[in-house]
Formats: C-alpha cells, sequence, structure tokens
C-alpha cells in the first residue's frame, strides 16, 4: 500500500491505496472549513494549526486498522498550496518515510486532482485533456502520460472556484461560496435553461484571440450589481453569475476543441467540478464534440488524500522517488510543470 497525505490548505486527509489494483483502502479527511468560515476565508497560520492535530489523529486510527509493514512508500502533497499547511504534511511523510525505511514521493496536487477520475480504477484512460476547476486554478491541461501533462490554458486573473467565494462574500454568504452559489443559483426559477442569466452580464475573453480564462471582470461586474438591487434579488444575482462564468468556462472549452487536435476522453476534476450545473452543461458540451467526459465521484472532487495516493502509485512502479532529506515543498508548481 502507499500511504498518502494531503495538507495544502484547508482538509487534513490521508489514504491507503494499493498498489497492485490501486484500490482505495482507507481514507479519511477531516475538513476546517467550520473554522475558517468565521474569518470568510482560510486563515493559513490556523489551518496549520489545525493540521498539527488532525493528521496525527489519522494516522493513530490507521495504525490501529493496519499493519506498518504493508506500507511500501508515502506520498506527499508538495506543492501548489499554502507553505505553513503543506509543511505540516511534509514533516509528517519524512519521518514516517524515515522511521519505516521507505520511499518518499512528493505530488503535484493538480496532478491529484487530474488522477482524482482514476481512484479505485487501476488503469488510467490516456491521452486525456481535463478541465481543472478548483479554488486556487483554472486550467486546461492535456494528460499524455502520468509524466508527460502540457497546460493548454489557464486564468489571467481569480481561479473559477475563488470568483464564486468572492461573490459568496459580497452577498453574505459563508466560505467556502461556490457550494453556497450553487445552492442560492437552484432558489431563482425563471425559464428552464440551465445557463439563464436573467442580469445581462459581460462573458469575459469572448473576443480574445486565444484560449484562457479570467473571473475577476466578472466579479466587478456583480459587485455593482449588488449595490443596484434588494437582498430579495441575491438569488437572481447567483444564478446570474453561476450562468455567466460556467458560459465562459464552455466557450473556451469549445474552442479548445474546435482548435486542437484533442484527446477523445475530457474530465472535468478539481473543487469545483462538484458544481452540478457544471456537469451537465459540459456533458452536452461534450456530446456535441463526441468527446467522453469523465467524472469524479463528489467525494473526491475536492481536496483528498486518495487522489494523491493514486498518482503517486504510477511513481512508485515507474521507480519515481524523491530524495527524504531535500524534498522540499512551494506554494507554486515547478517552472516546467504547468
Ligand atoms: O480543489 P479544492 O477543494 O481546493 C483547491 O485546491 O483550491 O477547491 C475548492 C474550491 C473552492 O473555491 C470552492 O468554493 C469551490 O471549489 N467549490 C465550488 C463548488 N464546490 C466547491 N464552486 C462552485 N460550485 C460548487 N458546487
Ligand atoms: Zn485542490
Amino acid at each position: 500500500m502507499i500511504l498518502s497525505i494531503e495538507s495544502s490548505c484547508d482538509d487534513s486527509s490521508i489514504a491507503l491505496t494499493s498498489i497492485q489494483d490501486c484500490k482505495l483502502i482507507y481514507h479519511k479527511k477531516i475538513s476546517q472549513e467550520l473554522t475558517h468560515s468565521l474569518y470568510g476565508g482560510v486563515v493559513p497560520e490556523i489551518a496549520s494549526r489545525m493540521h498539527a492535530n488532525a493528521l496525527p489523529a489519522i494516522l493513530k486510527d490507521i495504525f490501529t486498522k493496519f499493519s506498518k509493514k504493508d506500507i511500501r512508500a508515502i506520498a506527499i502533497t508538495t506543492r501548489p498550496g499554502l507553505s505553513v499547511t503543506l509543511i505540516e504534511g511534509l514533516m509528517m511523510a519524512k519521518t514516517l518515510a524515515l522511521e519505516l525505511k521507505i520511499p518518499i514521493i512528493g505530488v503535484n496536487h493538480l496532478k491529484g486532482h487530474i488522477y482524482s477520475i482514476f481512484i479505485n480504477k487501476a488503469n488510467a484512460i490516456l491521452p486525456l485533456s481535463s478541465l481543472l476547476v478548483s479554488g486556487g486554478h483554472t486550467q486546461i491541461i492535456q494528460t499524455n502520460s502520468f509524466s508527460s501533462m502540457k497546460l493548454i490554458a489557464q486564468s489571467m486573473d481569480d481561479s473559477f472556484g475563488e470568483s464564486f467565494d468572492k461573490v459568496a462574500k459580497m452577498l453574505d454568504l459563508p466560505y467556502p461560496g461556490g457550494p453556497q452559489i450553487e445552492k442560492l443559483a437552484k432558489n431563482y426559477q425563471s425559464s428552464k435553461d440551465i445557463l439563464d442569466s436573467p442580469i445581462p452580464l459581460p462573458i469575459p475573453l469572448r473576443n480574445h484571440s486565444g484560449i484562457a480564462f479570467s473571473f475577476s471582470g466578472l466579479k466587478n461586474a456583480i459587485r455593482l450589481e449588488i449595490q443596484k438591487v434588494e437582498k430579495t434579488m441575491h438569488a437572481c444575482i447567483a444564478k446570474s453569475f453561476q450562468s455567466t462564468a460556467i458560459i465562459h468556462l464552455l466557450q473556451q472549452t469549445e474552442r479548445y476543441f474546435r482548435r486542437h487536435h484533442s484527446p477523445e476522453h475530457f474530465a472535468l476534476v478539481g473543487g469545483a467540478s462538484a458544481n452540478a450545473t457544471l456537469r451537465q452543461a459540459l456533458e452536452t458540451l461534450c456530446k456535441k464534440y463526441k468527446k467522453n467526459l469523465l467524472l469524479a465521484p463528489l467525494e473526491f472532487c475536492s481536496d483528498n488524500a486518495a487522489m494523491i495516493g493514486r498518482y503517486a502509485r504510477e511513481c512508485y512502479l515507474n521507480h519515481q522517488f524523491d530524495d527524504i532529506l531535500s524534498l522540499q515543498c512551494s506554494p507554486k508548481s515547478l517552472e516546467d510543470e504547468f
């Protein structure tokens, strides 16, 4: 088994993955959302201290149920993320690897999200392109093999999930804002069109020549709309924002399908991929372009150690290990990674 640890932001999570058939043997996640919602967003120092309590508690649970000798490698998210939270997981991973005398595998969190599609599945379906929508990133990535991933497009400013968090804050909704906006938007019954925008909003980068994402202009347009209306209109605002943000994702993804010789398989991954309207709208787009849409089960959309273990299993089979003492964490991906 591979024991994997994820602490890049506000989720403390540890998993055990079978090396042979990729079965998820154990997975536990302790979310800090409730604590951070008191502050309207993640407070890194508090997150770090909470990981320092939660990770050892999960580990203790694992060692009451499983034998240490069945663990063959330790996988750890090393980047991108919050430095003070990544380091909590990394120190635990290094200690375990030294104690058990087994290799360590540093994993890029974004690669983990891409491999969330293959949790509990022995074979990865490749080549694959992915739309990754999380709190920190909005990217289209093409994966040819576990070690060959190419960045096709990314956000020029805020990420998709981040814009939901910021708009939620403007509407006095708690953190994280994505599920809150989605819920509020459902309260607005207008037409049958799932992407109806009752308030006309500018679709970002509509006339931009390349493929890219941008959410800061849309966020500012929403700020102005909120100033104009009563609270009773907030569901209408949430619906309009969600629809416009998703239409923007679809327009850029469609450009990718048209302009690139893209693989048959297309995955939607990352925390914001839990959004049901986005899942449904992308399904329709993929049908039009004859793409096979792959979606992660909802429990593996947001940050988790199972996806880190699933990616690390490919590294393990290919003997891609890191040096325990020199392995570092970093808030950003490496220069040549994405
Ligand atoms: O991948 P993730 O768990 O953490 C990062 O790596 O950033 O993604 C968290 C992000 C947050 O911004 C959250 O608001 C957003 O995903 N999110 C959603 C939904 N559920 C979570 N955004 C839109 N709709 C949702 N249903
Ligand atoms: Zn994430």
